[in-house]
């Protein structure tokens, strides 16, 4: 359904909301129907949205290309509002550079070795965008397209339903995959991601976000001052081109021990091989609850210079932990501040790295009548 601008002004009217609203952002404070704005177009004219939410303290903005959380906004321990996630202002950088900043990724989120797998007898050749591998899905992953939005209120709860259909071939994977992926802000601010997807062909499937945490503000500096804690005993390490070796090896000893609180630079910059593979932490933890039918607690962030934290809970058995390696100081966030390594983080949900080769790892194929569901929730603090 097409919500136009007086459809909005409106709901927003009965629904007691504040002006705020008119002026196209919906404040924590207002009113909770997700507002739609434009963001701009792409080369072919296609345009593209921002919807902004709030609930509970916690203000998002979305975009329909590829999904992008654009913006997460959340107090400090003084109310002090500050957006956490890395992004730009404008759809071109989105479109011309994006590292995946905030956005949706699929149909398999991290690395296929060779970008080749086998599923019952047959071979399959992916699109190859990572030096011979494939990453997030390959050239034009589900963060590179299109998703129809609908927004949704729901009791407490506000959000979007994002959609996207991926045709049987699309990058090389077999299947018609339908996804659909539900963002909910509830009433105490938790951003909730629910993953869905069906298809008519058995395939691999392994989605995720990719939002670039920074808890004291985009465009602040670095995160290794950031606290963080994962509850996994065990890692996958990984060959020269980030492919897992297979080992699910100890953390004890290693720089990948985060099971008690420790800040992210503390062993960034220690002398281990596997940190030289990453240049950094771009690695996938086994967390010690393995998949579960609920999303259990896995992982907290805390920036203790604004109070802010995050606390992940996922139904997924892994955890990609990228410490935002690649960031080269060539990109310019929406404040105008220049991107460095090491100016974010990423915690990525999902099944381990190159699962459809890796005989020992869960299972990431999809059946026909099978429904693909994960679920992550994000509670954030100060
Ligand atoms: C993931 C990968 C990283 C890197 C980033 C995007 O987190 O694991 O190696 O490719 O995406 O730059």
């Amino acid at each position: 359904m097409e919500l136009n601008r007086r459809t909005v002004i409106a709901g927003a009217a009965a629904a007691g909301m504040a002006a705020t609203a008119l002026g196209g952002t919906a404040h924590a404070t207002g009113g909770r129907t997700p507002v739609k704005s434009l963001f701009g177009k792409l080369a072919d004219g296609t345009k593209i949205y921002s919807w902004s939410l709030a609930n509970g303290g916690t203000k998002l903005k979305v975009l329909s290309y590829g999904g992008i959380v654009q913006s997460l906004e959340i107090p400090d321990r003084h109310g002090k509002y500050k957006n956490v996630s890395l992004g730009f202002d404008n759809i071109e950088d989105y479109v011309a550079k994006t590292p995946y900043f905030g956005a949706l990724i699929g149909r398999y989120g991290n690395r296929i070795a060779k970008g080749q797998f086998s599923l019952d007898g047959k071979s399959y050749q992916l699109s190859v965008n990572d030096g011979v591998n494939s990453l997030h899905g390959g050239i034009k992953g589900f963060d590179k397209h299109v998703w129809d939005i609908e927004p949704f209120t729901k009791g407490t709860d506000v959000g979007l339903y994002l959609y996207y259909t991926s045709v049987d071939g699309e990058m090389g994977y077999p299947g018609t995959l339908k996804t659909k992926v539900t963002y909910t802000l509830t009433k105490h601010g938790d951003w909730r991601v629910d993953y869905e997807a069906t298809t008519d062909k058995a395939t691999v499937v392994n989605l995720t976000s990719h939002v670039y945490w920074n808890l004291a503000g985009e465009g602040s500096g670095s995160i290794y001052d950031h606290e963080l804690k994962i509850a996994a005993a065990r890692y996958t390490p990984v060959d020269s081109g980030l492919i897992p070796t297979g080992e699910l090896a100890k953390v004890a000893g290693t720089p990948f021990d985060f099971r008690r609180t420790k800040t992210v630079g503390e062993d960034i910059r220690v002398a281990n091989q596997q940190l030289l593979y990453g240049k950094g932490i771009d690695h996938n933890w086994a967390l010690d609850k393995g998949i579960t039918a609920k999303p259990e607690h896995v992982a907290t962030l805390r920036d203790p210079s604004s109070g802010r934290t995050l606390k992940i809970a996922t139904t997924e058995p892994g955890l990609q932990f990228y410490s935002g390696n690649f960031l080269d100081g060539t990109l310019v966030g929406p404040g105008g501040s220049i991107y460095r390594q090491g100016d974010a983080l990423c915690l990525e949900t999902q099944h381990f790295p190159d699962s459809p080769n890796q005989a020992s790892f869960p299972s990431t194929v999809l059946r026909q009548g099978q429904t693909y569901r994960t679920t992550t929730v994000h509670t954030f603090g100060n």
